[in-house]
This record gives structure tokens, sequence and C-alpha cells, in this order.
């Protein structure tokens, strides 16, 4: 560093600074007193999508001094109205390679108790953990009080803004796509029962009051990558810490009779069957697992036969009428100014995203023309074609441009799909043989954000706008130039 540093000015703004701590002179295990060397700062520094934490010292030996600065900012911290206080944790133990206790105990943590954020954490026993627990209400309140862990369950939570942890606390998962769609789910159930709305059918649902935090350790890291735009632990902590909140729109999956889930995306066909085989042989490593559901999959390929109907997204009739062939077209009779639309015949994928899907292996997205919170949601259909062809296309998604461009792939932008198969053909393959046993009953199954649900005959899908908040800050759009080209 040249001695011009000296002299330069430098600033940090308050609303980059999350903490502010007394600096003293201490021995190694000793935990209070020392000589006051002054007040230390915690800032959050941002660097394209990635963020850190960096810490400022102040030198100076007035106590009363460093005393004034420090009640002084921490008034200005606690002005924010963003920032959480305290925090329900649920972290999944056994998502990717087991790692997420020790992420949230390691790297998260400290971050939280830094900020002098109280934590109640809950390592999750069984897949629906967190969902029961959110459901149930089988939580206590979150203040900690007496009075209401006597009470116990259900009575407190009931009473939304009576000072359960619903009123202070926001809700932090760790773990990987799955967990964090369960979360999410559960969240929004508990705001339909408190909003006294029937949870078996469920058409117009009021929005979640809790923000959720998401911190990638799983597998997949899906949710993570598109709202922070990177898979980074330290980032997902500072957003929350910080205070950065957005809306984002979610789905509802519905069968005719019964409301199913809420969830960000989903995958009908290739993107569904892979992950049930996948499911089949949870006792194999979970990437090993994967890569053998895709192969052993791409090896058996075959369409399913089925109706898709669409409500193509207002004012933009023009996006979906290039596409939609002539002849499959038949637009129902409707009352509205958009009308239904429905394409039939043999599909090997079909993804209907909410958000854009940012992944290491679609790094602009599995569907990147859609939005994460502008109420619209993307369906790409993919027609049979020659497994070369399909795998042509799959490894296109790495790429800038162009993702689409193949005479078997339509993509629409819409507010509503059906989706409605009539799958009789044969099945050869052992593992075909055990999955048609599976869904026969009329189940077929469905990917929802890396869930296997096994769906109904009949699918309806709808897009929520802007139904959840979860903690990310607007991240940096990725340009051309730093895409680099890989391979499946
Ligand atoms: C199809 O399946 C793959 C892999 O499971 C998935 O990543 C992709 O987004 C799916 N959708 C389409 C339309 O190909
Ligand atoms: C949301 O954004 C996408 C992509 O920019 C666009 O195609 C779509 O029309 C937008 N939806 C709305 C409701 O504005
Ligand atoms: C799908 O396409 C493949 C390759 O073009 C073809 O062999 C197969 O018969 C087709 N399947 C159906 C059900 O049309």
């Amino acid at each position: 560093d040249s001695n011009m540093d000296l002299w330069k000015e430098e600033f940090v703004e308050m609303k980059d600074v999350f903490s502010i701590k007394l600096k003293r002179r201490r021995f190694v295990g000793q935990k209070k007193g020392g000589m006051l060397l002054g007040i230390t700062v915690f800032v959050c520094l941002k660097k394209d999508n990635k963020l850190k934490d960096c810490a400022i010292n102040f030198n100076n030996i007035s106590e009363d001094h460093c005393h004034s600065w420090f009640k002084c900012v921490k008034e200005i911290l606690n002005g924010f109205p963003n920032r959480p206080k305290s925090l329900k944790v649920f972290v999944n133990p056994n998502s990717h390679k087991r790692e997420a206790t020790h992420v949230y105990y390691e790297q998260v943590a400290p971050l939280f108790k830094l900020a002098d954020i109280k934590t109640d954490v809950t390592v999750t026993e069984y897949e629906g953990h967190a969902l029961s627990l959110l459901q149930e209400c089988d939580l206590h309140t979150f203040d900690g009080s007496e009075a209401s862990r006597r009470w116990g369950v259900g009575w407190e939570v009931s009473r939304l803004g009576q000072g359960g942890w619903w009123q202070g606390s926001r809700v932090v998962c760790i773990g990987g796509d799955g967990s964090t769609s369960e979360v999410a789910h559960g969240l929004l159930l508990r705001a339909q029962m408190d909003a006294g709305r029937d949870t078996d059918y469920i058409l117009s649902p009021v929005r979640a009051p809790l923000p959720l935090g998401i911190i990638p350790a799983g597998s997949t890291n899906v949710l993570a990558y598109t709202l922070h735009g990177i898979k980074h632990v330290v980032t997902a902590t500072l957003h929350i810490i910080m205070g950065h909140i957005q809306p984002v729109d979610i789905c509802t999956f519905s069968s005719p009779s019964k409301f199913l889930r809420f969830g960000f995306s989903a995958m009908f066909g290739f993107g569904a069957r892979t992950l049930a085989l996948a499911e089949k042989h949870r006792w194999m490593p979970s990437n090993q697992r994967r890569d053998f559901a895709v192969i052993r999959t791409l090896a058996s390929l075959k369409p399913e036969e089925c109706e898709l109907s669409f409500l193509p997204l207002k004012n933009s009739l023009q996006d979906s009428q290039e596409t939609v062939r002539k002849k499959k077209e038949r637009p129902k009779k409707s009352d509205n100014k958009v009308q239904w639309h429905t394409i039939q015949g043999h599909f090997l994928n079909v993804s209907i995203m909410a958000i854009p899907c940012l992944c290491s292996m679609a790094p602009r997205g599995l569907a990147p023309n859609t939005r994460l919170n502008n109420g619209s949601m993307a369906l790409i259909v993919v027609r049979n074609t020659s497994r070369t062809e399909f795998i042509k296309h799959l490894k296109r998604y790495a790429s800038v441009k162009n993702q689409f461009n193949f005479p078997f792939v339509e993509t629409y932008a819409v507010q509503e799909v059906k989706v409605q198969p009539r799958n009789k053909i044969g099945y050869d393959t052992e593992e075909n043989v055990y999955l048609q046993a599976t869904f026969t009953e009329g189940n077929y199954p469905w990917n929802i954000d890396g869930d296997l649900m096994e769906g109904a005959s009949e699918v309806h899908v709808r897009v929520h706008r802007q139904l959840i908040n979860l903690y990310g800050g607007s991240i940096d759009e990725l340009d051309d130039s730093k895409v680099m080209c890989s391979c499946l």
C-alpha cells in the first residue's frame, strides 16, 4: 500500500453497518473487563452478487467517548425496520453431504450472534417435520415467556400479533431446494389457516406475513441461487441480517378436488421421472444418485401423452401466438379477454416455473424468460423427439442464447396451466415397470422444487404474484461476456 492511502478519506454508510462492539484487550479465556481500545463496526460489503462482512476498528481509549458512539450507532441500527431481531431457524441435517448443521454452526450462527439476533433452532428429524411444526403450531412462542410455554401448542400462535414468535421473529431455512420449498409451503399454509381459509381448496391465497430466509446447503440450491445470484452461505446470511427483502411469485398446485401444495417450480415428464427414480435409490450418495437417474431415464426415454391447457399472460398474447401451432390450437370460449389454449400430444419434458431457476448448469436459468416477481410464469414444453436431439436441448441450457431454438420446444408466458396426462403407452424396462405400477391409479410423478409429488391425474397450476417475501437483494443481471460455455 502506498503512503497516499493514509490521506485518503474513506467512509461507510450506516445502511451497510450491521453491528457495533466495544473493543477491549483481553487475555485468552477472559470474559469481562479488559482495557478499552476503541470501537469496532461491522460492515456488509458487496462485490457483484457476493456479500461479505468486514470489521473496521476505531481506536479511542476514552470510555465516555466510546460508550456514546456505541449507544448512538446502536440506536441507528435498531431503527432499520426490516432487520430481524429474532429468527426461527430450521436446519435440515440430511441435506447433501449432511453438512447443513456444520454450515449453520460454523458460518451462519456466528454472524447472527454478531448482529445480536436471537435464534431458536430446530434441527429437523424427518421429511415434513418443519411443515408439521409450522402447520400444527407445535412451536412455543419465541419470546420465551413462561406463560406461552405453559399454554403450549397452538394457543399463542393462533393469536397472531399477540407477541408470539410470529411477531418479532422471521423464519430461516438451511438446506437445499426440497427443505426450503417445504418451509415456504408451510409458512403459506399457516397464513391461510390464520386467515380462516379452507386449506383443502385454496383459490386466492393470502400473503405470508413473515419473510423467509434461504441459506443454501443442499445438493440442489436453485432457489438460493435464483434469489441471490450466487450460491454462497455468507451472502445469504448477510441478506437476512441486513433485512434485504423482496416479494416473490409462487404457484399453487391443485387437483380438481383438492389443494395440493405451494411451490416455485415444477417439472413433469423427464424432470420428474429422473427424480422419482433417484428417490428409489436413496441409498446412493446424492450426486451419484442423480447422474444414475438421469442416465437411466435417458436410456428409456418415453414421452407422456397429455393435454396441456394454459391461460396466457394478459398483454402478452403475441408471444404465445407465434409459437402455438395453428392446427393444434383450439381456444375455448371464455368471458375473459384472455382465452384458454390447449395443446395436445406426446411430451418428453414440461417445465412450469414462476421464477427463473438459476443453477450452475443453467446460469441464465431454466426459465430465463420469467422474473422473480412480475406475476408471470414460464411454460416450456418439449415435444417428442429423438434422444440425441433431446440431449442437445438439455445441453443448450448452459449457453446464453437460443436455449429454446428447437423445432420441438415451445415456450409460453402464462398465468395458469392445467396438465392432464393420458398415458397408456407400453412400458418395457424394469424401472418403467416399477414406475408404471406406481403411477397407474391416476398418479404421475411431479418434481416440485426438487420434491417428489405424486400428482393426481389432472394438476392445475396457478401463479400468485408476490405472495411470499424472501430475503435477498436485487441481483446483477448476468452479462453475456461473463458466461462461459460449459458442457453437460
Ligand atoms: C427437463 O428436465 C431437465 C432435467 O431434469 C431440467 O433441468 C429441465 O429444465 C427440464 N425442462 C425442459 C423444458 O426441458
Ligand atoms: C414478466 O417478465 C417477462 C420477461 O421480461 C415478460 O415476458 C412478461 O410479460 C412479464 N410479465 C408481466 C405481467 O409483466
Ligand atoms: C417419439 O420419437 C421417437 C424418435 O423420433 C420415436 O421413435 C417414437 O416412436 C416417438 N414416440 C411416440 C409415442 O410418438
